[in-house]
């Protein structure tokens, strides 16, 4: 097992203002990395930077902005790249869904990740780098009531894929994981759906989440995504992040 020392690299965590990211951002940060932190509104990041200290940077802007993806690249030269930032789609079957509900993932989610992925395959980042893009365990089991969620989740997890494969047959030394999360409240794309799916089951909230297990908390996800980005143990391209822990979905 070798780790790589995060101290004095530098990371670029978008959606860091708050939930998963805002979790990566101080866990990369307890390690000895500067983050440059991307969300929309400026007043929460400058929140998470009275919290986190000097070694966080606040980006405020849209992550699926292919102008910004391709200077945060350029000026920061990130060694750790966290495709984090992901609209929550409305909770609704699929008869109550317009186009634009269903669509709204593919045009956040999936369009900021195959933006910063272009630009890290382009610059190319430094061998030894690492980018770690956000599915969701809804990618393999589907989710009816998020619309186009799970398929665009699907799809990072793919886009993720190619681009590994991409860096290896280039020799880039660029490492790409995609993680798939366990739905949880500690989050807010997760939250609406733990009572959306509790609901549409007939069942309490509480019984919900224990029918999935023990309740994975964003702070385990901080530590998760903090451990793959420095471990080289962490060679699968794809991996369930749970309550339980790490494991390869590859
Ligand atoms: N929570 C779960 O149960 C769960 C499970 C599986 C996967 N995931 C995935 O994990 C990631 C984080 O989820 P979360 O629950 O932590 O979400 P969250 O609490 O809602 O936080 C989302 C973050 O992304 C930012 N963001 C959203 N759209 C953005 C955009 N276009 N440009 C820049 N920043 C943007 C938000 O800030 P602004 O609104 O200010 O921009 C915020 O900082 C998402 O990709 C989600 O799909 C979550």
């Amino acid at each position: 097992m070798t780790t790589t020392e995060l101290a004095g690299t530098t990371a670029i965590v978008t959606g860091a203002s708050r939930g998963f990211g805002r979790a990566i951002a101080a866990a990369l940060i307890a390690r000895g990395a500067r983050v440059a932190g991307i969300a929309r509104d400026r007043q929460s990041l400058d929140e998470v930077a009275g919290d986190l200290g000097d070694a966080f940077i606040p980006v405020a802007g849209d992550a699926a902005d292919p102008d910004l993806a391709g200077r945060l690249v350029a000026d920061h030269q990130p060694r750790t790249l966290v495709l984090n930032a992901g609209a929550t789609p409305i909770a609704a079957p699929l008869s109550q869904q317009s186009w634009e509900d269903f669509t709204v993932n593919w045009d956040s989610d999936v369009r900021q990740v195959f933006n910063f992925t272009r630009e890290a395959l382009t610059g190319p980042l430094a061998p030894g780098s690492r980018v770690i893009s956000f599915s969701s365990g809804a990618a393999i089991a589907g989710s009816p009531l998020s619309g186009g969620y799970a398929g665009a989740k699907a799809t990072i997890r793919f886009l993720s894929g190619y681009a590994g494969a991409e860096a290896a047959r280039r020799s880039l030394g660029i490492r790409f994981v995609s993680v798939l999360p366990q739905i949880t409240p500690d989050g807010g794309v997760g939250a609406p759906f733990v009572t959306a799916y509790a609901g549409y089951n007939g069942v309490s909230e509480e019984q919900f989440l224990s029918g999935i297990g023990a309740v994975l908390r964003a702070g385990q996800v901080g530590d998760a995504v903090a451990d793959i980005a420095s471990d080289d143990a962490y060679s699968s391209p794809a991996y369930f992040l749970t309550a339980t822990g790490i494991k390869p979905a590859a």
